[in-house]
């Protein structure tokens, strides 16, 4: 059995399966409906239902308040309907609509970047061309092993793909490509996904945050922002645990000698000793340098904590809900926390 769910103000109807979400039935149906996180973390699927029955699986309060849910507002990810529906985007002029390409790609080149983050060149073999908004990510299977997301930190216009995959110990891909990926072996990426890609008509400062491996969604954003002739000053906070963490500190402050409205801070969380570096959170960090951040936009990606205490911070420093751009990296088991919640 199967329900039937208009988008409103587009053409799209699609039809769900009994137990299925919106979203999974529209990502099926190649529907580019705005999301980020698909499990119920983000709020980047937010939508208003407009008629119809649905139920929710559990979600956190962050991707959806109380307030918002009174108001009729849904998850689309978390949402599986028990009657025909109607949907409304919040902003679809916000959106992008890449068609979702199923590619073969080849490893091309690899890098260890820290002790435990590789960064991972790829050519597109077949079925791109591969279009994408910086600050997308893609579902990327490794030999024969499920898929992960992984955001893509080249900008869109260049031919290899890079992406930065830092190992979590226990998991059932990251080690792979940690231990074991080569140079030459074919990979399978299907992909763009996520709402969390720069916007460049907007005019006012930027903060970009990144957590980790988060800088990679984040480097693909400030390239795509000063490739494309941004003027406007923007703030780069780039936070990991201790000095051996860093990486890409030298591109990232050649790039800032070339652009003086671009200002790039390290922030280390713990660091091994003396060091000449900033200390802390990095949510610390960034209300330590700013009295107010009312018109800016911002954009972040990494560890769910990291994005969710900077979130708070920026929402206490002005920053609206609508432009905060965020990619929390879950992780199977914080998937599973959740819906265990
Ligand atoms: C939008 C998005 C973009 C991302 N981009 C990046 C990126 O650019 N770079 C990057 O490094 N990462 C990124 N991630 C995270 C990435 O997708 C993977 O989650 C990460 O690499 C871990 O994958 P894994 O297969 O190695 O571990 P998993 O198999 O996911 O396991 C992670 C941990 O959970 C435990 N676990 C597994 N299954 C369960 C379960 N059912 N119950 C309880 N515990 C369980 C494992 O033992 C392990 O400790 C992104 C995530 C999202 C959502
Ligand atoms: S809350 Fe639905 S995609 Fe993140």
């Amino acid at each position: 059995m199967s329900f039937t769910v208009k988008i409103r103000g587009r053409d799209d109807v699609l039809s769900v399966e009994m137990g299925q979400t919106i979203l999974e039935a529209a990502l099926a149906a190649g529907l580019p409906y705005p999301h980020g996180c698909r499990s119920g973390n983000c709020g980047a699927c937010k939508s208003e239902l407009v008629s119809g029955e649905i139920e929710m699986s559990p979600y956190s309060d962050y991707a959806l308040s109380k307030a918002e849910k009174d108001l009729g507002l849904i998850l689309a990810c978390r949402a599986v309907p028990w009657s025909d529906a109607e949907v409304v985007w919040l902003d679809p002029s916000d959106t992008v609509a890449h068609p979702i390409r199923h590619m073969t790609c080849r490893v091309t080149g690899l890098d260890q970047a820290t002790h435990d983050i590789r960064i991972v060149r790829m050519a597109v073999e077949a079925g791109g061309p591969f279009d994408f908004s910086a600050g997308q990510y893609a579902q990327v299977a490794f030999d024969g092993l499920p898929g992960r997301d992984y955001s893509m930190a080249n900008r869109p216009s260049e031919d290899e793909l890079e992406f930065h995959i830092r190992l979590t110990p226990g998991g059932a891909v990251s080690p792979y490509v940690a231990e074991r990926l080569s140079v030459g072996e074919t990979v399978k990426v299907v992909g763009p996904y996520g709402a969390s890609h720069w916007r460049g008509n907007h005019r006012g400062p930027v903060l970009a945050g990144a957590g980790g491996s988060g800088l990679a969604p984040i480097k693909s954003i400030v390239e795509e922002a000063l490739a494309g002739g941004a003027k406007q000053p923007i703030h780069l906070y780039i936070g990991v645990r201790a000095e051996r963490d860093v990486y890409l500190e030298d591109h990232f402050t050649a790039l800032a000698e070339r652009h003086e409205n671009l200002e790039v801070t390290v922030v280390l969380s713990e660091p091994d000793g003396a060091t000449g570096r900033r200390t802390g959170f990095l949510a610390d960090a960034i209300a330590e340098d700013f009295q107010t951040l009312d018109g800016c936009k911002a954009y972040l990606a990494g560890p769910p904590v990291m994005v969710e205490s900077v979130t708070q911070k920026l929402k206490a420093l002005g920053v609206r809900r609508q432009d905060c751009h965020a990619d929390a990296f879950y992780t199977e088991a914080e998937k599973a926390r959740l819906e265990g919640a």
